[in-house]
């Protein structure tokens, strides 16, 4: 019996079934390879679920951690942790200047967020009646009662109800739509700049400045979910970057801390006089390690120009997806995305595609059913790309 074997095995009998999971076990990486426990290399262009934007096993990070670790492990937020603040001062310097609450997951910032806009209508502004939640069909959220609430797809809220009341589902870039449902009830409207578990839906033009527009003029918040489309994923530290405009609250997570558990919600000062002491909280929020991860995940975006190459890199792979998906027709529709996270639409579902990929060393993920996604570590290469696209393509043949 291989480790593998074993391993896997094991991992059976005692891990809860509420995975997909490959069977497959990972040992340790290295920029965008991976490999597992008995040796077999993987090309990686998932960056674990777009967050290990530094790539993997990258030495200077393990080396903050490290430091980090030797110094002081956690203290929990009874006081001020220094490596927090210098974060929140790190994040102020980008394009949303804030408050910062931090926690540990995408569905915690949402969660933190949906509570921060019902707090601020509710208390500071004194309007009980606006407690309804604008969000979007085809949208992700998170997987806790109230990110889930205003999950925009069915399977994921299948058996999971009562699920918060006075939510509203619209049609994501349909402008009539948004118009129509922004009232005087409206507590926040929350969207994803792109969505991205949807399979990589990009609003029309102008769309997210109108929800804007529209949200100003109603009083009601505007959140937008960065979680995945943050920290440089799209290009720009955040998506909404291109827009000439900023929510009230942003969220972000997954490659904030470049592969250490860390979330964190940003809300404008106004909006953030809505928590008191007492009012949120989180034991493990921006933590010591986290803390310091994260900061040097921001030293090096800057000192490496991430942002520039995550450009670069993204034009690169998105035209070589779209001249794959057009030989590839008719098991192809197109290609879309935005910087690192692109997406080559299929004409049926894409996870037999995933499937066939794992088995010939690439690592790819399905978004929105038919979207084969690619969200690769920000120092992707283009040599790298260019291996990715041609086992796709074999894979494509065979499909
Ligand atoms: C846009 C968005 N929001 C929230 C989440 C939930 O994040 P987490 O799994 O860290 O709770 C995800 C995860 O895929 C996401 O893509």
């Amino acid at each position: 019996m291989s480790l593998s074997e074993e391993l896997l095995d094991a991992g059976r009998r005692l891990l809860i079934n509420n995975y997909n999971r490959a069977p497959v076990v990972m040992s340790r990486g290295e920029g965008c390879v991976l490999w597992d426990v008995d040796g077999h290399r993987f090309l990686d262009m998932t960056a674990g679920i777009a967050v290990c934007v530094l790539g993997h096993g990258h030495a200077g990070l393990s080396q903050a951690l490290a430091l980090q670790a030797a110094r002081l492990h956690h203290t929990s937020n009874l006081y001020f942790i220094e490596a927090q603040i210098r974060l929140a001062e790190a994040l102020a310097r980008r394009a949303f200047a804030g408050k910062a609450f931090f926690c540990n997951s995408g569905t915690e910032a949402n969660e933190a967020a949906l509570k921060l806009a019902r707090r601020y209508q509710i208390v500071l502004r004194n309007q009980p009646k606006r407690v309804e939640l604008i969000s979007f069909e085809g949208s992700f959220h998170g997987r806790t009662m109230g990110a889930l609430s205003v999950t925009g797809q069915g399977k994921y809220r299948e058996g999971f109800g009562p699920l918060l009341p006075d939510v509203r589902f619209i049609p994501f870039g349909d402008a009539e739509a948004a118009r129509k449902a922004i009232t005087e009830r409206t507590c926040a409207v929350i969207i994803e700049p792109i969505q991205a578990e949807g399979g990589i839906n990009l609003p029309p033009p102008g769309y997210l400045q109108e929800l804007r527009r529209l949200c100003s003029e109603r009083s009601a918040l505007l959140i937008f979910d960065e979680v995945q489309t943050g920290v440089g994923r799209t290009g720009t530290f955040y998506a909404f970057e291109r827009e000439a405009m900023v929510p009230d609250i942003v969220t972000l997570a997954k490659g904030l801390a470049g592969g250490v558990p860390m979330g964190a919600m940003l809300a404008s000062e106004a909006v953030a006089e809505a928590f008191g002491p007492g009012t949120h909280a989180a034991t493990f929020g921006g933590n010591p390690l986290a803390s310091a991860a994260a900061l040097y995940v921001q030293q090096v975006m800057d000192e490496q120009n991430l942002l520039g190459r995550c450009q670069d890199s993204g034009a690169y792979l998105g035209s070589a997806l779209a001249r794959l998906a057009e030989r590839r027709r008719p098991k192809t529709r197109g290609a879309r995305g935005r910087g690192l996270l692109q997406g080559l639409v299929m004409e049926a579902d894409a996870a037999a595609v995933v499937v066939k990929a794992r088995e010939h060393g690439l690592l790819i993920s399905v978004a929105g059913g038919n979207v084969v996604r690619f969200a690769p570590p920000l120092v992707v290469g283009r040599a790298e790309i260019d291996e990715a696209l041609s086992i796709l393509d074999a894979v494509l043949s065979e499909v």
